[in-house]
C-alpha cells in the first residue's frame, strides 16, 4: 500500500479566490488491485469554507498552502461526501508538490519553439499565489517579485520575436482563475512586443497584466462563482473590482502608475461605455487597451462554470465582430497578426466536411491559410493531394482544428 500524506493548517485557494482552510488534509493514494487502479482519496478535516462548499465543488483543481508556505496541487478532484462537515472527502487524480512536479502542465509553444518555459510558468504561478496570500492577510504586494516575474515573461516573449503563437496551446493549467492572470500577461506581452514596445515598457505591461484582476480578491465568492445571472446589486459590486485593484496596488509600494492603470482601466471600452469611468479612445492607457483584448480572449477560450470554451477561431471572430468591437482597432490588428489559429502542420476541418493539413499561413488572413485536402467530404482519402489557397475560395472555410482521430488515421500516415 502506498503512503498516506498528511498536511496540517492548510489554506485552500484557486486563483484570486481564497476558498477556506482546514486543520488537516489527508491524501490516501489508491491501491492497485490486480490490473485495476483504485482512485486516490482525500479528506479535509475541520474544513471552513469562506462561503459554502459549493464554491469548492465547481473547481477542477485545488491549490493548498501549508503554514510553512509549501504549495500543493490537487488536480481533477471531486468531492464525494459532504454529509460530515468535519470530514469532507472525495477522490482526485493527482496530488503533487507544486514546485517539484505538476504533470498536467503543458508548455506554451510556438510550433516547436517554446515561448514561455515551464520554469517561468511555475515561478509566475508561485508569484500569483504569494500575491493572493499577501492581499488576503492585509499586506501589500511584493512589487519586486512581481516585476521580476513580469521581466522574466517579457524576456522569453521577446526572445521569439517572429513567433506566431499557436493559440490552442496557450493554456498552461486547467483552472481559470489561477492561470488567467498568467495567460493574460503572456498574451499582453506578445501584443506589446508586436507593437514594438521597448523592453522597460514591456516589463511594466507584464506587471500590470499579472495584477489586472487583483481587485477580485475583495469580491465575495458568492458573486464571483455565481452560476446564474447576477442581480443589479451584485453586478455593481462586481464592477468595483478595477477600483479595488487600483486601491490595493496604490497601497503597495513599487508598483508604477502605468501598471496600476491596467487594473483600473481594463474594462473600459475603446468606443466608450465601459467601467468604472466610461473613458473613451486614448483616454484609456495603451497598456489597459492591450490587456482588455488579452483578458477577453482568454476568458472566451476557457471553460467556465456557465459555459464551455469557444474555439480560438470563434473567439477571434467575436473580438473582431462589429457588435462587440470595443477594442482599440490598432491593438486588435497587432493581436491578430501575432497569432496563428492554425499553424503550419496542423490539421483542420472544413465547412464542407473535408479535412486538410495547413501548409502555410497567409499574412493577410490568419484564418485563411494555404491547405492541402487530405480527406474529401465523402470520407475518401485523396491520393493526389489537392492544394488550396483559402484566400481564393471564399465559400470554403475552416470550421476548427482537427486531430488524426477525427479522420480515423494515425499521424505518421499523413
Ligand atoms: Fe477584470
Amino acid at each position: 500500500m502506498r503512503q498516506t500524506t498528511k498536511l496540517t493548517d492548510v489554506t485552500i485557494f484557486t486563483g484570486y479566490s481564497y476558498i477556506g482552510s482546514c486543520t488537516e488534509f489527508v491524501w490516501i493514494p489508491g491501491d492497485r488491485i490486480g490490473t485495476k487502479q483504485m482512485p486516490s482519496r482525500f479528506i479535509f478535516r475541520n474544513l471552513i469554507c469562506e462561503y459554502d462548499v459549493e464554491a469548492l465543488m465547481i473547481r477542477k483543481d485545488l491549490y493548498l498552502r501549508t503554514a510553512e508556505g509549501k504549495e500543493y496541487v490537487v488536480s481533477d478532484f471531486q468531492i464525494t461526501d459532504i454529509n460530515d462537515a468535519e470530514n469532507v472527502s472525495g477522490i482526485a487524480h493527482n496530488f503533487d508538490l507544486l514546485f517539484e512536479k505538476f504533470p498536467e502542465m503543458k508548455t506554451i509553444t510556438v510550433g516547436e519553439k517554446v515561448v514561455v518555459s515551464k520554469k517561468t510558468q511555475v515561478t509566475a504561478f508561485k508569484t500569483v499565489s504569494n500575491i493572493i496570500h499577501s492581499v488576503r492577510s492585509g499586506q501589500g504586494i511584493d512589487a519586486k517579485q512581481t516585476q521580476e516575474v513580469a521581466a522574466q515573461l517579457a524576456e522569453e516573449v521577446v526572445r521569439s520575436p517572429d513567433a506566431i503563437l499557436n493559440l490552442m496551446d496557450i493554456k498552461s493549467f486547467d483552472d481559470y482563475t489561477f492561470t488567467h492572470n498568467i495567460n493574460v500577461a503572456t498574451i499582453s506581452l506578445l501584443i506589446g512586443s508586436a507593437l514594438d514596445l521597448p523592453r522597460e515598457e514591456l516589463n511594466e505591461l507584464g506587471t500590470g497584466a499579472l495584477l489586472h484582476d487583483v481587485g477580485k480578491l475583495k469580491i465575495p465568492l458568492s458573486i464571483l462563482n455565481k452560476d446564474g445571472k447576477l442581480t443589479d446589486q451584485e453586478f455593481t459590486e462586481m464592477k468595483s473590482h478595477p477600483t479595488y485593484g487600483y486601491e490595493i496596488l496604490s497601497k503597495s509600494r513599487g508598483i508604477s502608475e502605468r501598471a496600476r492603470m491596467v487594473a483600473l482601466q481594463h474594462h473600459e471600452k475603446f468606443q466608450g461605455g465601459g467601467y468604472p469611468k466610461r473613458l473613451k479612445g486614448t483616454e484609456i492607457s495603451l497598456f489597459a487597451r492591450i490587456c482588455a483584448i488579452a483578458d477577453v480572449y482568454d476568458a472566451l477560450t476557457t471553460d467556465r462554470p456557465y459555459r464551455v470554451a469557444m474555439s480560438p477561431y470563434d473567439a477571434m471572430k467575436i473580438l473582431n465582430s462589429g457588435i462587440d468591437n470595443h477594442f482599440d482597432p490598432k491593438v486588435l490588428i497587432a493581436f491578430v497578426r501575432k497569432f496563428s489559429l492554425y499553424p503550419a502542420g496542423s490539421m483542420v476541418a472544413l465547412n464542407d466536411g473535408s479535412f486538410a493539413l495547413v501548409l502555410k499561413n497567409n499574412p493577410s488572413s490568419v484564418i485563411r491559410p494555404v491547405i492541402k485536402i487530405i480527406m474529401d467530404s465523402s470520407g475518401r482519402r485523396l491520393k493526389d493531394r489537392v492544394e488550396i489557397n483559402l484566400l481564393e475560395y471564399k465559400d470554403l472555410f475552416i470550421k476548427g482544428p482537427a486531430t488524426p482521430a477525427d479522420l480515423n488515421i494515425t499521424a505518421g500516415s499523413i
